[in-house]
């Protein structure tokens, strides 16, 4: 199937180079900002795990894009750092200013190419071709690494697609990007849109053909899949799927699909996944955006076998019902249940399994909150124990706002009633406040001792675990003047978890109050203005 089909330049015809672009389109989707710090984990991760390129920001969007985009660039050991710019040249010097300083820079621009996006600048096609060729041609002389999309590449007309192939390669781009905008394509005609390009387009086997699909449709990885069939050596994907709207191509989709079936689809690519499963958790975690729980590979059911007829194939034989092992994404076999009488290297251990390595000082704290939470319930499990680092990672001593003590009054008679004492800055505070149900008294409550314009834009609640003693972990995000801000937090008690993860989305936007005048924090340019 793969034999006597064109494929683009690539040094060993069956490599497929992973683009991250988490950081970039991921970021991107509304709620979903990241902190300066929490990019460069990520970006540190990605690089640990063997992705070959991250697109790390768009520089001219925001000063806080620029400032990452950078900071990334400098930090990178191994993967290409890239960088998004609009088909200008503002934008194209500004994003070589951020990435510059890689070991390995890459400039990424692009332009709509479809109809209804030439008539944003309101370009013939002429004139877009033009501006094509100047924009590529002067990044190209800035740097040796420049890739070319072609926004909207699936809804552009094939004649016009190829001329503009044509124009960016002749000008130097080495990789060309064919994105699926909006997520309208199909596996079939993603294969065969990248088979016209490689059979039509004068210089297609010197550089390397990318794809670059959104979800909108549920089709993300079987089109980048089909792409790379077709010819491709490129994907573009996020950590989870994350990204706006339905989201992008999930990244360990791609890669154990690649993996598990390499027979049919014998590609290779430079990711180690047992790194997998770590770094789903941390951008689920700073995103907050949960993973779904039947989501394919990470998600917490992905590998979890209820029924009887299942487990016990599975107590036969693991192949009966698995296809990948979870130790193959850096999931813990075991499933060591932790109590009460469970004493410190237990716990010690049981992180290490879960990928989580803690220095003294650290497990001593974690150690304490396990106590706690084992003396309220019998059984810890793995997800409990996530769930507490979760905790752990989103809180600090150094937070303006702290939770002392919560007390809810419920009844069949409403209204409920809450008393809740914060500490702010050091000092305790307490009020009484009635809501429409315990979440919303308690609400109403941190409201009153700390008076905010923040609207509520998300409210998540998830059992960690089962049974009427699980923790429950608690997803909220809020917007004040355009900064979004995200919280979480994990509790056997519901109500406590949620006026946990609202303080602790609080406590971010204070950080990012700080840290920007009102507006700032907000992106500047959006890839709308393209
Ligand atoms: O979806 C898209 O078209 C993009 C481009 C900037 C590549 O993200
Ligand atoms: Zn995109």
């Amino acid at each position: 199937m793969t034999q006597n089909i064109k494929t683009t330049a690539h040094a060993e015809q069956d490599r497929v180079v992973i683009f991250d672009t988490t950081l970039r389109d991921g970021e991107q989707s509304p709620g979903a900002t990241m902190t300066h710090t929490e990019k460069l984990e990520i970006a540190e991760l990605l690089d640990e795990m063997g992705v070959d390129v991250i697109e790390a920001g768009f520089p001219i969007a925001s000063e806080g894009d620029f400032t990452a985009v950078s900071a990334i660039a400098k930090q990178a050991k191994n993967a290409t750092i890239c960088g998004l710019a609009r088909a200008n040249f503002k934008d194209i010097d500004r994003c070589w200013e951020a990435v510059k300083h890689a070991r390995s820079p890459r400039i990424h621009t692009f332009i709509g190419t479809s109809p209804l996006h030439r008539a944003i600048p309101n370009l013939d096609q002429d004139q877009m071709a033009e501006r094509i060729h100047e924009t590529v041609t002067h990044a190209r002389n800035l740097c040796d690494n420049v890739q070319w999309s072609p926004m909207d590449a699936t809804r552009t007309e094939h004649d016009y697609l190829c001329r503009v192939v044509e124009i960016a390669i002749k000008a130097g781009a080495t990789t060309i990007n064919i994105p699926d905008t909006v997520g309208y394509t199909a596996p079939r005609e993603s294969a065969d849109l990248i088979r016209m390009l490689l059979n039509r387009v004068p210089g297609a086997d010197t550089v390397i053909f990318a794809t670059h699909c959104h979800n909108d449709l549920g089709m993300a990885t079987a089109n980048a899949l089909a792409a790379v069939e077709a010819g491709a050596r490129q994907i573009e994907c996020t950590i989870n799927g994350l990204g706006e709207r339905a989201g992008n191509t999930a990244l360990e989709e791609v890669v154990m699909a690649l993996k598990v079936r390499n027979d049919i689809m014998p590609f290779r690519t430079g990711i180690d996944t047992t790194k997998i499963m770590n770094i789903s958790r941390k951008v689920a975690t700073v995103s907050g955006f949960p993973v779904q729980f039947n989501k394919a590979i990470v998600g917490k059911n992905a590998f979890a076998h209820e029924s009887g007829i299942h487990q016990d194939g599975m107590l036969k034989n693991a192949e009966t019902f698995e296809i990948m092992r979870p130790s193959d994404i850096g999931l813990a076999d075991t499933s060591l249940v932790m109590g009460k009488h469970s004493g410190r290297a237990a716990l010690r251990a049981k992180l290490k399994d879960l990928g989580v390595e803690l220095a003294d000082n650290q497990l001593n704290d974690v150690f304490v909150r396990f106590k706690a939470l084992a003396d309220r319930k019998k059984e810890v499990y793995d997800d409990d124990l996530l769930a507490l680092m979760k905790d752990q990672e989103t809180t600090s001593a150094e937070d303006t706002l702290q939770v002392k003590r919560l007390r809810v009054i419920c009844g069949t008679e409403g209204p409920q009633e809450a008393e809740l004492t914060l500490t702010i800055d050091g000092m305790d505070h307490s009020i009484d406040a009635t809501g429409d149900g315990p979440v919303d008294a308690a609400f109403n409550a941190v409201k009153m001792l700390y008076p905010h314009k923040a609207r509520l834009q998300l409210y998540q609640v998830h059992a960690v675990t089962e049974g009427t003693d699980a923790q429950a972990t608690v997803s909220v995000r809020i917007e004040e003047d355009g900064r979004i801000a995200t919280g979480q937090s994990a509790d056997t008690d519901t109500v406590v978890a949620s006026v946990k993860a609202y303080v602790n989305a609080l406590n971010r936007l204070i950080v990012r109050r700080t840290k920007s005048a009102p507006g700032e924090n907000v992106k500047s340019v959006t890839m709308r203005d393209a």
